[in-house]
């Protein structure tokens, strides 16, 4: 007979944290978001740990090199989108292990030929102002020049003209040679009252631009996620049929941690793929996998080594696979079982194995009831694609900044591979993603900000410095229906689009 799960399945939006007592000693500057990325030995310190529990998803629309390092430079992780070739893949987790913070390797670029028109177009797209000009309009290319907002006045100018005739010229430029340190750039460009200093290479060809507001940005992070050797930590996404190509071409460029990229990971296919990867690389490559939602697949995928275990089906803002299916589980109540089910096993084994909220957060408040519920940390697509970070351009609709967004079973993605459940089927039969768009929200850096002293607060309310002592002190509590719309402002008519109002869905 089937088995019938006795509760219903819930979502985060159902619950509330309920305050508990907070000394005076609990403020939100002595909050810690330190987390565990992957397992580890009770009394042991974990191989890597996250400076804040957030990290991004494998998604096309979501996490590449760019979205990476500005992830890893606050202080979270990004997993390199799987659904591209090895050989891209590996290219974009080089791109960030070989990232010098402060060191821009410009993604606006201009040749002499290009036309103003295509320049505002392209500042739109990218919101960079400066663009360096290089003769083959690449960013490695010879320098010719630069184009800033001070070199054209759309008053006066048509939109055909060329860069060219308008851009400043290298020989007017201050430039230095790329072996500079950021200390003598950041020099320099106080000296020169510049806002940016190319450096090149002996050639003459651009190797970087450091603006005078990173090397800033640079002093003010502190929790960077920084490997051994300084370099930025990155993750990547596999997926359980070329992994024997994939995860040497990955290691290879650098990456810090994989992850096991599916729809579903209860599964043969990611037994075979972590048992391949113990086999060849023992426990030296760290490796997640999921996504399950209940205990079950929770204990399979620690069974055969998970180093951490992604919960959610059917929850993700551009996810159809609950329609389309008819699986999955509400988000709340599978983090819940899932937590209880790492806790279950850290008693029988010793082993602590991180466990990790992917999708459905909409509101910041999400992610706090996700860590209260026993995750360890979060996984999000929506909240990064939204940023200036995020792979896809900006884009204007109906008068208002998006952008792009869409799911790795869509058909736009073509991540066949995330849905593949063997046989030889090497197309999708059916999508389980849409194509969307999303609020355009500004830079990374502010909106996690703005989110993590959201979380901060609230740990303080229910009485906790720490994620494991939220954890352990959460109470939580089911909101029936009205009690939800009691949570937004109501009864009163408000004067503009309160930013109070569902601030994090646009
Ligand atoms: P979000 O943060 O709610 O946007 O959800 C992001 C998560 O949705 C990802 O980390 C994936 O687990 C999942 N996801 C990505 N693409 C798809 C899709 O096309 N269909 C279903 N789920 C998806």
């Amino acid at each position: 007979m089937a088995f019938y799960f006795d509760e219903p399945a819930r979502t985060f939006n159902e619950y509330l944290l309920v305050p508990g007592y907070s000394s005076s000693e609990c403020i939100p500057e002595k909050v810690s978001l330190k987390t565990p990325l992957v397992k580890h030995k009770k009394g042991e310190e974990p191989a890597i740990s996250l400076n804040i529990p957030m990290v991004s998803a494998i998604m096309q629309a979501v996490s590449d090199d760019k979205m990476a390092i500005a992830l890893a430079t606050q202080g979270g992780l990004s997993f390199i989108y799987g659904s591209q070739t090895v050989e891209d893949e590996a290219a974009m987790v080089a791109r960030v292990k070989s990232h010098k913070a402060g060191f821009v390797v410009s993604d606006a670029n201009l040749s002499p030929e290009t036309t103003l028109g295509e320049v505002l177009e392209l500042r739109e797209a990218t919101g960079h102002s400066t663009m360096p000009v290089t003769e083959d309009g690449t960013a490695a290319g010879k320098l010719l020049g630069i184009v800033t907002e001070r070199d054209y006045r759309l008053s006066r100018m048509g939109l055909e003209e060329k860069v060219a005739t308008f851009m400043t010229p290298r020989e007017k430029l201050i430039v230095a040679p790329a072996d500079t340190s950021l200390r003598e750039a950041n020099d320099i460009i106080w000296d020169h009252k510049l806002n940016s200093l190319p450096l090149v290479n002996a050639d003459d060809s651009l190797a970087y631009l450091v603006f005078r507001k990173d090397y800033d940005s640079h002093k003010e992070n502190p929790l960077e996620m920084l490997d051994a050797e300084k370099r930025y930590m990155v993750g990547a996404g596999i997926n359980t049929r070329d992994y024997a190509e994939r995860v040497p071409a990955l290691v290879e460029a650098g990456a810090d941690v994989l992850c096991i990229d599916s729809s579903e990971g209860y599964s043969d296919w990611q037994r075979f793929t972590l048992e391949w990867i113990r086999e060849h690389y023992g426990n030296t490559v760290k490796v997640g996998a999921g996504n399950v939602v209940d205990r079950e697949g929770f204990r399979f995928l620690a069974k055969h080594g998970a180093d951490f275990i992604k919960i959610g089906i059917g929850g993700g803002s551009i996810c159809i696979t609950r329609e389309q299916k008819g699986i999955g589980r509400g988000q709340a109540t599978a983090v819940i079982d899932v937590a209880r089910a790492r806790d279950e096993w850290f008693e029988e084994t010793g082993e602590y194995i991180p466990i990790v909220s992917d999708g459905g957060i909409v509101y910041d408040h999400h992610i706090t009831l996700a860590l209260a519920m026993g995750s360890d940390y979060v996984m999000l697509g929506r909240y990064f694609a939204r940023f200036d970070e995020s792979p896809s351009n900006r884009v204007t609709v109906n008068g208002s900044y998006m952008k792009e967004y869409w799911g790795e079973g869509s058909s736009r993605a073509r991540n066949w591979q995330r849905y593949d459940l063997g046989g030889t089927k090497k197309k999708m039969a059916f999508e389980e993603g849409v194509d969307s768009y999303v609020p355009y929200a500004g830079s990374l850096k502010d909106n996690v900000d703005t989110t993590l002293s959201k979380v901060k607060s609230t740990m303080c309310n229910c009485g906790a410095l720490s994620i494991p002592e939220l954890q352990d002190k959460a109470k939580l509590t089911v909101v029936s229906s009205t009690s939800i719309t009691e949570g937004g402002a109501h009864d009163v008519m408000l004067k503009d689009k309160s930013p109070y109002v569902g601030n994090t869905i646009g």
